[in-house]
């Protein structure tokens, strides 16, 4: 009887033989490596615009939509083997390049060993074990008090799960009047029902709809000032304020107006994504811990988008604070595979999970919450931008690579703002320029950028393997597109 060992060496030894080793060049064929289609893009197109329904889909804006093929390092290949540079990694996410050859081994050897179990109290397995504890060794090297991670699939799952045990926190020490919620106005923390509910200006979805009283769940969801200059009402800057001091007096007043004793947590992102690498100001996080833990206010950071994009693993690592809550995804697996991530501190899981009795479990569960395969992706990620530099890469070239996007594009009319922090870059327009400009970097560059939801910017988010060439080269082609389509 072949023992485990010898099991695992032959599972490992096929899926070399299939994906060669992690350090080979890509020497795949098209035989090899690409997915064999005897369609034409006109049919595939047909068959999408029948049978798929894309995010925040219109038929209209989808009837030239570009159907890739493969990927690899940070080129898109589309059907008819067009080379598209990514911009954006995949979504704000493939950090450390498309296609790597030792992400399918993982994947091969999981998937051959252990595809599946349930996460729920009573099992375990080795990936969800090494992947929290990975991840929360690296939150605690920026927040020292972080102490268990719980599994998603995505962010808005996390945020869910974050809100869950803010909620269930309070409960606990029972305060069960606190329920509100405060965000940022223009935030975005997902599509499900709780983050949708916090930003009702961007979705109909939510809580005003269900209650079917619009502008109810104010009740619940307040919202402040981002503070920075181009989300913040300078009419509500007092005389000798920074705008960072202004947004947290916000803060504390939005506090007290609605009730402390009814204000379960402050949810936001240290640095916005969609609205286009968003800093705030320098004196907001400090001022908004203070105030936070003044008034009993739990901070839910969530860093979706941001998790080791801005030069430092997380992005609230800038001010130095502690959060409460830590939410991440996409980076967390450079999206190889679904994962995302609520990480807590001790107090948090002390109160919410370690001292209720046995027979009052946080009742919260994913079917898919610490699934093998996305764990087993998910460590491997981690290693490979750790032992790659891969944060301390992009905290080196980011500035150099911002000032080059300066130069490129600052001085043009049309352009109101070039901002960056790491490898997030975004330049901001007069007018809602961005989508104009997504489309003609698409089709006239073949680079694959964001606009924003306010259509004012483009973003860029490069994966962190990124060449010092490919980056000229977006800029280049950026300066060309904002002389043709906005200036
Ligand atoms: C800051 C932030 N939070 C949450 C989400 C939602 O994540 P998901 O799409 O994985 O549910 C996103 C998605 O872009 C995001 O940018």
């Amino acid at each position: 009887m072949e023992t485990l060992k010898n099991v695992a060496e032959s599972i490992t030894d096929t899926a070399k033989g299939m994906l060669g080793t992690s350090n080979e060049k890509d020497t795949n064929t098209e035989s090899e490596s690409q997915p064999k289609t005897n369609e034409s893009y006109d049919q595939l197109l047909k068959d999408d615009l029948q049978y798929c329904i894309h995010g925040l889909h219109h038929p209209k804006s989808h009837s030239d939509a570009v159907i890739w093929k493969r990927a690899q390092g940070c080129t898109y290949y589309d059907i008819d083997d067009n080379e598209y540079l990514d911009a954006i990694s995949g979504l704000y996410s493939v950090g450390i390049g498309h296609g790597r050859k030792e992400m399918a081994q993982v994947a091969f050897e999981q998937l051959s060993t252990l595809e599946f179990t349930r996460n729920l109290v009573g099992t375990s397995h080795f990936k969800v074990i090494q992947c929290a504890k990975k991840l929360v060794t690296l939150a605690q090297q920026d927040f020292p008090d972080m102490a268990t991670a719980y599994f998603t699939c995505g962010g808005a799952e996390a945020n869910e799960a974050a809100m869950h045990l803010a909620l269930r926190y309070w409960q606990q020490k029972k305060q069960v009047s606190k329920r509100r919620v405060i965000s940022f106005k223009n935030c975005y923390h997902g599509s499900s029902f709780v983050p949708a509910s916090l930003n009702p200006n961007i979705t109909t979805y939510g809580w005003d709809r269900f209650t079917g009283k619009p502008g109810s769940g104010s009740d619940i969801f307040r919202q402040i000032d981002f503070p920075s200059s181009g989300t913040m009402d300078f009419h509500s800057i007092k005389e000798g304020e920074s705008m960072g001091q202004a947004a947290a007096r916000q803060l504390e007043e939005t506090i007290i107006d609605a009730g402390a004793d009814t204000v379960a947590a402050f949810i936001f992102e240290p640095i916005q994504g969609d609205g286009g690498a968003t800093i705030p100001h320098n004196d907001f996080f400090p001022l908004a811990r203070k105030i936070c833990d003044k008034y009993g206010v739990l901070m839910i950071s969530d860093e979706v988008l941001m998790f080791s994009k801005t030069g430092r693993w997380f992005s609230l690592a800038h001010w130095g604070i502690q959060p409460d809550f830590i939410v991440v995804s996409k980076g967390l697996s450079s999206n190889y595979a679904p994962l995302g991530a609520v990480v807590i501190t001790k107090e948090i899981r002390k109160v919410c999970i370690d001292d209720p009795s046995e027979n009052d479990p946080w009742f919260h569960d994913y079917t898919n919450s610490g699934h093998p395969l996305c764990c087993a992706i998910g460590l491997k990620n981690l290693e490979i931008i750790d032992e790659e530099g891969l944060i301390e890469r992009s905290n080196r070239l980011g500035p150099k690579w911002l000032g080059q996007l300066m130069d490129a594009v600052a001085n043009k009319e049309s352009v109101q703002e070039v901002r960056g922090v790491g490898f997030i870059f975004s330049v901001q327009f007069h007018k809602e320029v961005g989508e104009d400009i997504a489309k003609a970097l698409l089709k006239d560059e073949k680079i694959v950028a964001n606009s924003s939801g306010n259509k004012l910017c483009i973003n860029f988010s490069p994966s962190l393997i990124m060449s010092e060439e490919e980056w000229t080269r977006i800029v280049e082609a950026t300066a060309r597109v904002i002389d043709k389509c906005a200036e």
